[in-house]
């Protein structure tokens, strides 16, 4: 016996294999309350045109509110005849509310407006969720800057040694774009916030519904402008996934990081116990399995959006079945992501850094020839030679063997390679004299990273 929602024009019910195939009960019951709540919003306006009486509407209301504490205690759920979340509702409220009234609640609804509201409603929810983890990370970040002080690491590009950074400005670094991760959420939210109940099929209602006002009780801004926009359309969803993207990828980017710095070879940061894994052959391992975990659901996350992106491509208005494909990959990314920023959030909160071992590298590799290189432009050298000047002091030291750093090259040798490197120009060969030159806005200095842990706190508090 099938429990289709259609039977008038049709002789057979579906064949197993196409029911097989058409289920979604598996992920988009976690829908189920957002759809009752729907539900109770279109008796309410069916109510309102004159289509369910006080006494009707009052028992529809109780009956779909008996349905849902019974979804919430697992009493009532999905059988294997259900098509999706929509079918298995209404057959729990003619279940409970009987086939004369509850068979008036599909009127003017169709499950493609259903499903594109519920998907809203549910990934605006889920969008507040995220935020809050994502927050949690950057306000572990953030103390972490906080308790480096002026500590120094060698800042890298092309991963070379580059120029010395305080370790706070680098934690900092990975913290404003997990803010604007958050902030993409609150933007993308205020395009969410349009209901797409009252679209019908596709052309709208004929029942004089007010889409208005079930957008109003849903929690949204309004109804959407275009009935077969708000049935066909799937770019909010898109959207989030690519802010859930993103948000994967710039904590990919601190976890490789992670990992690279737990190797002997960097040695800069120890993993708490808490937050590692050991080996179960090898006696002294201690793996940083969070941060992999993030670099590996990234890839996954990542391919959950590429994958929603190439169902929508080409797909000719309005609703297409296809459009039943766009709610697992959001729901995998909802799912990673609620797993992995906890443990993220605990693994940074609870890194030890060895500042002293970072402050040894901070200097090598040559990273002060900037430094001299702008110390000759103070002195009105052009940077043209400025630069050709540094970088013979890098030759001098590496003609020497084993070759020595800036700061150990003598007078004389300085002298010898331009007579505009007088002795002065060792106040910039320090890693602090290095730092507190980066002094504009947005810097290494210390008192301009100082001011950017406030602001950090502030956008923080503010999200
Ligand atoms: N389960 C469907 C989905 O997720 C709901 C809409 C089905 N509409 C239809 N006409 N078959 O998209």
């Amino acid at each position: 016996s099938s429990a289709a929602l259609w039977g008038g024009r049709f002789s057979a019910g579906p064949a197993a294999a196409l029911a097989d195939l058409s289920r979604s009960t598996h992920f988009d019951w976690r829908l189920a309350d957002h759809d009752i709540t729907g539900s109770v919003a279109h008796a309410h306006v069916l109510h309102a045109a004159g289509l369910l009486s006080d006494d009707e509407v009052r028992d529809m209301v109780a009956a779909l509110e008996r349905l849902r504490a019974d979804v919430a205690s697992g009493a009532f759920g999905p059988t294997p005849d259900d098509e999706d979340v929509h079918t298995a509702l209404e057959r729990g409220l003619v279940e409970r509310a009987g086939a004369e009234l509850g068979g008036r609640l599909r009127a003017g609804r169709s499950r493609n407006d259903q499903i594109a509201t519920l998907v809203r409603m549910y990934l605006r929810e889920q969008s507040r969720v995220l935020s809050g983890l994502v927050l949690d990370v950057v306000d572990a970040l953030v103390e972490q800057a906080a308790r480096a002080g002026e500590a120094v690491l060698p800042g890298r590009t092309h991963l070379q040694h580059a120029q010395p950074v305080l370790l706070a400005h680098h934690l900092l670094a990975h913290a404003w774009p997990l803010l604007r991760d958050v902030e993409r959420w609150a933007d993308w939210d205020a395009r969410a916030a349009r209901s797409p109940y009252g679209s019908g099929a596709l052309a709208g209602s004929s029942l004089g519904l007010d889409p208005a006002a079930v957008a109003a009780e849903l929690g949204f801004a309004g109804p959407v402008e275009n009935s077969i926009d708000g049935t066909a359309s799937r770019d909010v969803v898109a959207e989030f996934a690519f802010v859930a993207a993103m948000t994967a990828v710039d904590l990919s980017r601190l976890a490789e990081e992670v990992v690279l710095w737990s190797t002997v070879e960097f040695g800069f940061v120890r993993l708490h116990d808490a937050y590692s894994t050991g080996s179960s052959i090898m006696p002294q391992k201690k793996n940083p399995d969070v941060a992999e975990l993030a670099r590996g659901k990234a890839g996954r996350v990542v391919g959950d959006l590429t994958g929603l992106l190439t169902t929508l491509k080409g797909l000719p208005l309005a609703y297409n079945r296809d459009l039943q494909e766009d709610k697992e990959p959001v729901f995998d990314q909802v799912d990673q992501l609620r797993v992995l920023l906890p443990a993220f959030a605990g693994m940074v909160a609870t890194l030890t850094f060895d500042t002293a071992r970072m402050a040894e590298l901070a200097p090598r590799g040559f990273s002060l020839a900037t430094d001299v290189a702008e110390w000759l432009v103070r002195q009105h050298v052009p940077f043209r030679e400025a630069h050709e000047v540094a970088g013979a002091c890098v030759r001098a030291c590496e003609a020497h063997t084993p070759p020595v750093e800036l700061h150990e090259l003598t007078d004389d040798e300085l002298a010898a390679i331009s007579p505009h490197l007088r002795p002065e120009v060792r106040e910039v060969l320090t890693v602090a004299g290095s730092v507190a030159s980066r002094d504009a806005v947005g810097g290494t200095a210390p008192v301009r990273v100082a001011e950017q842990l406030e602001a950090a706190r502030a956008r923080a508090a503010a999200l």
